[in-house]
């Protein structure tokens, strides 16, 4: 069975651990969109390993390793994480880690694009990473990106990159930031694309190639429904498409390849970056953030956090077509005396059960609350669904029930042994 695992908030739900619980069963991971914004934490064995690119199955022994062609590569922090996560004992060879050739890259110039659009938009940001994802997006869509495969072409990739860099230093220059050199862009992309040219292959027909052999493969998405293009929250979203489509679109497998959809949440919400937050809550907020949770794995920013939210999963479980949902973080609510889900917005006094698309409508969203009792236990040490207390899986039922997905994983640590299958 093929499962796509896709992030049903706004990113940072937990998809790392569910996928890494999952790679055990799977012959293959892939990645499908975004870049080095993504940030996966997972705990193997007591050892914390923090991926931005690499696919999770990378951990893991005779496990191939896809990043797709929907995916933006930053050679040069691709190599650093390939030799951060080496020098953690992971061994990743040719045959473990794959890399498309039609991969777009990210350019060192993107970066400070990014942050000269960052700049530009003032009180208005997005609160990117600054990852140069954007920009190199930008570019594959206005169709003068580079792709992995222009590297092979030397003579190509120069031109290609002075143009851009002469082109990026005139916006660079009005925000005073970094001007770029285009021969030191090419010196410093080449020596990171000569440690990434063993792993570089045509990996479409590799995975068609998995499929049709019965082998198993496992879609890993990067960030959240509500930071997709087309579904989150614009503009304050990320640039690809971070739902179940974009793992095709980003793959090159198709629709018919695919039998699961699991989406991750979490047992709240949470969201960094700008843009609306109906259900954001101040005192969760602190709370979570004296227990030393949520703050950003790619940035280290505090991330807002609030009362889960059902009319976003709902709509998440729609458009991703969620086949089961994985809850994680549930242990973060472990002392909580009462707990709110937003069953609803009340916008200029109409309901609303799903988000709206006018951006000026979220400002006016009040979020309708129904509060469930608390469990006031250790959720932590439970090994099975059933050892819960009652009042976590009354949760867990309502949560389902008002998306529309049945309940297949919880997560009550970030340990790989903390995930109950359902
Ligand atoms: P960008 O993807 O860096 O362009 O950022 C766009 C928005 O997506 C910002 O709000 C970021 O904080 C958010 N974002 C991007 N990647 C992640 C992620 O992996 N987790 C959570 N938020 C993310």
């Amino acid at each position: 069975m093929n499962t796509i695992i896709v992030g049903l908030q706004w990113g940072d739900e937990g998809k790392g651990k569910i996928v890494d619980y999952l790679t055990e069963g799977s012959d293959v991971v892939v990645r499908g969109q975004g870049g080095n914004n993504a940030g996966h934490t997972v705990i193997a064995k007591g050892t914390k390993y923090v991926l931005h690119l690499l696919p999770s199955g990378i951990l893991w022994d005779a496990k191939k390793n896809v990043i797709g062609n929907g995916v933006v590569i930053d050679p040069v922090g691709l190599v650093q994480e390939i030799q951060r996560i080496e020098s953690q004992g992971v061994s990743i060879t040719p045959d473990k880690l794959l890399i498309s050739d039609r991969a777009h890259v990210v350019l060192p110039f993107h970066k400070e694009l990014d942050a000269a659009r960052e700049a530009a938009l003032g009180d208005q940001k997005i609160g990117t990473t600054k990852r140069g994802i954007g920009p190199a997006y930008a570019d594959k869509v206005n169709r003068c990106g580079l792709r992995i495969a222009d590297f092979l072409d030397r003579e190509f990739t120069v031109q290609q990159i002075t143009r851009r860099v002469a082109e990026a230093n005139e916006i660079l220059a009005k925000y005073d930031l970094t001007i770029f050199d285009a021969d030191q862009v090419v010196e410093e992309v080449y020596t990171a694309f000569e440690r990434l040219r063993p792993h570089v292959s045509n990996t479409i027909p590799l995975l068609h190639a998995a499929w049709k052999s019965g082998k198993t493969i496992l879609f890993e998405g990067a960030q959240g429904t509500l930071l997709d293009i087309d579904f989150g929250t614009y503009p304050f979203v990320t640039s690809s498409n971070t739902t179940s489509g974009g793992s095709c679109t980003g793959t090159g497998l198709p629709p018919t390849a695919i039998q699961s959809v699991i989406g991750v949440c979490k047992a709240y919400t949470t969201r960094v970056g700008s843009g609306p937050f109906p259900t954001g809550d101040e005192g969760l907020s602190e709370y979570l953030h004296g227990l030393g949770r949520e703050f950003g794995a790619t940035t280290g920013r505090p991330r807002g956090c609030g009362w889960l939210d059902t009319v976003l999963l709902r709509f998440a479980c729609m458009v991703n077509g969620v086949t089961g949902l994985a809850v994680t973080n549930v242990d973060g609510l472990d002392e909580y005396e009462t707990l709110q889900i937003c069953t609803s917005y009340d916008i200029d006094g109409a309901i609303h059960e799903l988000p709206p698309a006018d951006r000026k409508a979220w400002d006016r969203a009040v979020p309708i609350y129904e509060t469930l009792p608390g469990w006031k236990s250790d959720t932590t040490a439970c090994t099975s669904y059933e050892e819960l207390p009652a009042q976590a899986k009354a949760y867990l039922t309502r949560l389902a029930e008002l998306c529309g997905a049945p309940i297949a994983f919880v997560g009550v640590g970030p340990d790989r042994a903390q995930t109950l299958a359902v």
